[in-house]
């Protein structure tokens, strides 16, 4: 039985991560130098996702019509599509480590499923946990880990505000690990910033957690003088000031951030942005490639 429900955009957004992973253990394994590099994906999920189709009419076709009927509508559309667990576990030349870290009991069991399933050639690590928490002590401090060989690529691909700019500060210090992440700025950003720009101090907090600095209101509620003196209005096009902001946060912590796919849902309302912030300028230019297929921001 799948764990979960996906969008028909979820595919958009794994095979730009399978093109990223692929080319990036392609160069890994040559370097001789490094003593291993390991995938991390922070918010697994189960592995394995079920897409779904507009409004169930997919379901309601299949009662009414022949399934000869139904499979032809369904031509080259799959039903279930594979998460990014599995996608980093079937690329060509694999990583030496796999960690996939996920807080849901039941997805957590999937992963312990995949976990047996690659056993005799994979190397995979599961923990139920907040990623947060996990990043920072088992990864970026762990003294174990060696960042002067070692190198990580961190899959961030959470539903809302679930990573808050320390994390990423953390990663970014240690100039060795990439992430590759999904900036919710549609799904839940942009409903949390209302048009007014009037926000209580625990709404600024939760936001000012998120992104590391209370500056993200003067980018998005620029004080307009009129008549009576002055008022905040909030910025057209609010979603890409943010997401600009926030790439020139992210090239400050880690070196480079890359181009920002946008990724839509079947209606063309905005759902986020996915987009690649690395030490290094080869990895910046993959994923400027990788990702600057479609609707993108530069
Ligand atoms: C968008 S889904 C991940 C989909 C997956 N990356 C894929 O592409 O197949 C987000 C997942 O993160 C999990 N999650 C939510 N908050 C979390 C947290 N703080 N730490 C770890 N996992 C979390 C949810 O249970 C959910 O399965």
């Amino acid at each position: 039985m799948p764990e979960s429900l996906v969008g028909p955009w979820a595919k958009d957004k794994l095979d730009r991560l399978d093109k990223y992973l692929n080319a990036y253990t392609t160069i890994m394994r040559k370097q001789s130098w490094c003593s291993g590099f390991a995938y991390v994906d922070a918010f697994a999920g189960p592995g394995r996702h079920e897409v779904r189709h507009k409004e169930g009419t997919q379901r309601l076709q299949n009662l009414l019509f022949s399934v000869a009927t139904f499979s032809q509508q369904d031509e080259g559309q799959s039903k279930f599509i594979e998460g990014s667990p599995r996608i980093a576990l079937e690329i060509k030349f694999p990583f030496s480590w796999y960690v996939f870290i996920e807080k849901h009991p039941a997805r957590v069991a999937d992963l312990q499923y995949l976990q047996k399933e690659y056993r005799e050639t994979r190397n995979i690590v599961v923990r139920q946990s907040d990623c947060n928490g996990y990043l920072l002590e088992k990864l970026v401090h762990n003294p174990k880990i060696d960042w002067a060989s070692w190198r990580a690529v961190v899959f961030l691909d959470p539903f809302g505000m679930q990573v808050p700019w320390s994390t990423l500060a953390a990663l970014g210090q240690t100039k060795a690990i990439e992430v590759f992440l999904n900036f919710p700025v549609g799904m839940a950003i942009q409903r949390l910033l209302l048009r007014a720009g009037q926000f209580t101090a625990k709404q600024r907090e939760k936001l000012d957690t998120y992104f590391g600095s209370p500056d993200w209101y003067d980018v998005l509620y620029p004080v307009k003088p009129n008549l009576f003196g002055a008022s905040t209005v909030k910025v057209e096009e609010s979603g890409q000031a943010l997401l600009n902001w926030y790439r020139k946060r992210l090239q400050k912590a880690f070196g480079h951030a890359s181009k920002a796919a946008l990724i839509r849902n079947t209606k063309g309302g905005h759902l986020y942005y996915l987009l690649l912030a690395t030490p290094k300028k080869k990895g910046l230019e993959i994923a400027d490639d990788i990702l600057s297929a479609g609707e993108t921001a530069e």
